[in-house]
């Protein structure tokens, strides 16, 4: 690849993309995890080039606090109107010195375009000793794009856009991806002769095509392999459409690394989840940030996890979980909810209806039903019994509880932070427990039972239930 390093790359993402009817600029809509403009800068820097500029305009504070945040070494140019396609390059170039050697321009709304067929195309259009190398592509339907125009001899000679078109022209379906490759001490001289005589009154780059030919230059064009990959993104329609197709590639290749996706349909990833060998996700199943999923675990279905790790063969069903880890052959789920901070260690489990929130669970430690636990640390092989909170609020501040290893606490518990029970401990269902208990002691902390014999009888004569107890007494 740095056999070809271009010296520069434009990205254009100037214009407000006002057929996304929206009041965020189009380059910062998302798609599997990452903005437009996001994966175009991915794909750029894959080439290392010398500058990596975007030309910013429309809500440019916006867009550079965003690009910042992605990479400090990223420049911006700010084209204050959007006149056109040729004039952002301009203003690029503007902010550069004197380059030699390749200039890739790119645009801001093409965010299927791989590192992989920029490289080919600068390989191309450098092995071709071209001016200009515009990335091509067939498309089924290629209306509202510029169009490649060819000589009998297949000679490149100019792109047309749509609204310059005549019915000729319209029926050809080799388009403009908006990518190129050119020659970087040429490009500026084209740029300057470009005029804005067209149907839209900008200058177009486009228009540098024929110049750089009629002054006697090698232009060419070079057609991309997948045109899928070039579709530029105008509307939400297309938005929809361009996150399917790159969830599609991020699942295949996932696949083909190993991991089963029953139900590619129903399972979105970003481009930041990782899955090792064997792991498997069920139906109805999202993934997002830096997620993994480790060999032998089993996500889903009906799932949602974010930046959360699962380890080794986990079991983890009908869950939403953010920043959790989730330990070696744990078992979550089915209708558990884990928030930041839950760390669950090997063998470990967070069953049915359980909310756990900064909570850090030992090995082989079991919360299995109706539970929240909160700001806790459980130590090995204890059992939380059913329906148990770890009360950590008192209105005003959170409070740690600390549970030991070896406990068997009971169900209905109130474990009122600060807290702690010891190791071996057990605790009495029904127990409110608001001190300590000591390692190895049964703390019971609920109202004796007391049963008043023949109430039912006294109070509610003739009553079924009376009835039944009459019954009962005479052993019918
Ligand atoms: C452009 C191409 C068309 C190509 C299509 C591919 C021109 C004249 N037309 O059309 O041949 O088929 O892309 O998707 O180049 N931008 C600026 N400043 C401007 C104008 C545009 O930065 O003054 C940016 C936009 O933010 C966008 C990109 O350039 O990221 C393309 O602009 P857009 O208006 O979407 O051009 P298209 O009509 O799609
Ligand atoms: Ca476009």
């Amino acid at each position: 690849m740095s056999a070809h390093r271009p010296a520069a790359v434009v990205v254009l993402a100037a214009g407000e993309g006002t057929r996304m009817k929206s009041a965020t600029p189009k380059v910062l809509h998302t798609i599997s995890g990452r903005s437009l403009v996001g994966h175009v800068v991915a794909a750029a820097s894959a080439l290392e080039p010398e500058h990596l500029v975007v030309v910013v305009g429309h809500a440019r504070e916006q867009v550079t606090a965003h690009l910042e945040g992605i990479d400090s070494r990223i420049r911006t140019a700010v084209q204050h109107e959007q006149n056109g396609t040729g004039h952002a390059v301009r203003v690029a170039l503007e902010t550069l010195p004197a380059l030699t050697g390749t200039i890739v321009i790119t645009a801001g709304d093409t965010p299927l375009l791989t590192d992989g067929t920029l490289t080919a195309l600068v390989a191309a259009h450098e092995a071709d000793g071209n001016a200009v190398t515009v990335l091509s592509a067939e498309v089924p339907d290629p209306i509202g794009y510029g169009r490649i125009v060819r000589a009998a001899d297949g000679a490149v000679l100019a792109i047309v856009e749509q609204k310059d078109a005549d019915d000729a022209q319209k029926a050809i379906r080799e388009i403009n991806s908006g990518v190129f490759a050119f020659d970087a001490r040429l490009l500026a001289d084209a740029l300057d002769k470009v005029t804005t005589e067209n149907a839209q009154g900008e200058e177009y780059l486009t228009d540098t095509l024929e110049i750089l030919r009629e002054a006697g230059h090698r232009v060419g064009a070079a057609i991309a392999a997948d045109h899928r990959e070039i579709a530029g993104i105008n509307n939400r329609v297309q938005l929809a459409q361009a996150r399917r197709t790159l969830n599609d590639r991020l699942l295949e290749r996932a696949m083909l690394q190993g991991a089963t996706i029953v139900d590619p349909a129903s399972t979105w990833v970003d481009v930041t989840v990782e899955f090792e060998p064997d792991s498997v996700v069920l139906p109805n199943t999202q993934l997002y940030g830096a997620t993994r999923i480790a060999t032998g675990a089993e996500v889903g279905p009906n799932s949602t996890l974010t930046d959360t790790t699962v380890g080794p063969g986990a079991r983890v069903s009908n869950t939403v979980a953010d920043s959790a880890e989730i330990g070696e052959e744990a078992t979550v789920g089915p209708f558990a909810y884990l928030r930041p901070g839950t760390r669950l260690g090997p063998k470990s489990k967070a069953g049915t209806y359980v909310e756990m929130k900064n909570a850090t669970i030992g090995e082989g430690t079991k919360v299995p039903h109706l539970s929240y636990v909160g700001d806790a640390t459980i130590g090995e092989h204890t059992n939380i019994g059913a329906a148990s909170v770890f009360v950590n609020y008192d209105g005003e501040t959170k409070h740690h509880t600390t549970v030991g290893s070896y406990c068997k606490t009971g169900s209905d518990n109130m474990f009122v932070a600060p807290v702690t029970v010891g190791d071996g401990a057990y605790t009495a269902a029904g127990s409110v427990i608001t001190k300590d208990v000591p390692a190895g002691s049964l703390a019971v902390a609920r109202g004796q039972q007391r049963n008043i014999e023949g109430w039912v009888a006294r109070k509610r004569p003739g009553s079924a239930a009376a009835q039944a107890a009459e019954a009962a007494r005479r052993g019918e």
